[in-house]
């Protein structure tokens, strides 16, 4: 029996910042609370105020419990509080996405670490006011529009910077199609689980193209798979008897779902763990390297992702941040 996946409890100073995207429950709560119960700052960036505000009490209170049962075993810089805070972010919207990145900009802070956790799963057909099929605006558009707007205050923020997608083994599962990425088919022949298992084969293959474009820079890009998580992931296809009762209630009836911390340990690790400094493009499932899919490692496909990505976004993404993006300066 192998020890179970864990990460270290090392500390973190406070001008460490670290944004979260849907820090508020599930995944995003425990690996929020975590890196800031390791000291650093760690923003929040979630579509509902008060949810955002009920989960940053709920952490402050578990801080106190853990700060007890932490003191003795760790060396850890004990603060009154945790520093964790909210930022308005609806990754649903381009502008609200703008105006995110728009206001972390203007707080002139650097930025350590991204971690893009929110994500929708296998939502019913909708396209937004920006004209993108919902999942793909919000758990991979919106989230390379933040990543090519805010890698600029990374790649001037010091040494060891890293990005981190939370993406899924629902990439095995789906096609890969250029033509079709923004889907234009009729509501009702709506793929929605090829269509999430796609989002999270992008991210994927976006941490590939970053990598070879970032290579040798101070920004390290990785993703995870969290397992089968017990979280409110399920609320999208409620509808859905076989994910629902079968696929979900089935591997919790097995014994084979596991606990959001269980299911962020990957990303926690990746985050904070001194040893993975430089270590860059792994694919983690419980902290170890895991194998992903033929289309998400080829390369031919991850470029022409990157340009269709690129032309979809036209419109949001400046010639100054492409350049930076595409590691020319
Ligand atoms: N749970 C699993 O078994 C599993 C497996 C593989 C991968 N994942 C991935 O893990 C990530 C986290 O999911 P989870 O399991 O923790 O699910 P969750 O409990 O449903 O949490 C999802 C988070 O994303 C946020 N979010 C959703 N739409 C958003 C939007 N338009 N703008 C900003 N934030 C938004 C949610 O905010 P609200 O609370 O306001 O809705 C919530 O904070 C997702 O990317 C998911 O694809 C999960």
């Amino acid at each position: 029996m192998g020890a179970r996946p864990s990460f270290p409890i090392v500390s973190i100073p406070r001008e460490r910042i670290v944004i979260v995207t849907g820090g508020n429950t599930g995944l995003g709560y425990e690996i929020s609370k975590w890196i800031a119960v390791m000291g650093a700052t760690v923003i929040i960036a979630c579509r509902s105020e008060e949810r955002a505000r009920q989960a940053i009490e709920r952490m402050q209170k578990e801080y106190e419990v853990l700060k007890g049962e932490m003191k003795d075993k760790h060396e850890l810089a004990v603060y009154d509080k945790l520093a964790v805070e909210f930022m308005p972010l609806n990754l649903i919207s381009m502008q609200s996405t703008l105006d995110f990145v728009q206001s972390f900009k203007s707080s002139g802070r650097k930025l350590h670490i991204l971690i893009c956790n929110a994500g929708i799963g296998m939502a019913p057909f909708e396209r937004t006011a920006d004209g993108f099929e919902k999942m793909l605006q919000v758990n991979y558009l919106g989230h390379f529009v933040m990543v090519a707007k805010l890698l600029p205050i990374m790649r001037t923020s010091g040494e060891d910077c890293r990005m981190l997608f939370m993406s899924s083994d629902g990439h095995r599962s789906c096609r890969f199609n250029i033509n079709t990425i923004n889907y234009d088919g009729q509501p009702d022949k709506f793929g929605r689980l090829d269509y999430y298992g796609r989002t999270k084969l992008y991210q994927i293959m976006q941490m590939h193209c970053l990598v070879r474009r970032l290579k040798n820079t101070n920004v390290t890009i990785n993703s995870s798979h969290p397992g089968i998580v017990e979280t409110e992931i399920n609320r999208n296809f409620e509808d859905s008897f076989f994910w629902n009762t079968i696929f979900f209630g089935g591997t919790k009836l097995i014994g084979k779902m596991k606990t959001p911390i269980e299911g962020a340990t990957s990303i926690i690790n990746a985050a904070v763990n001194p040893a993975l400094t430089g270590v860059n493009g792994i694919y983690y499932y419980d902290c170890k390297s895991s194998y992903t899919t033929g289309t998400a490692r080829n390369e031919q496909k991850q470029e022409a992702l990157w340009e269709k990505t690129l032309e979809l976004l036209k419109d949001h993404i400046t010639t100054e941040e492409l350049n930076i993006l595409e590691g020319r300066t």
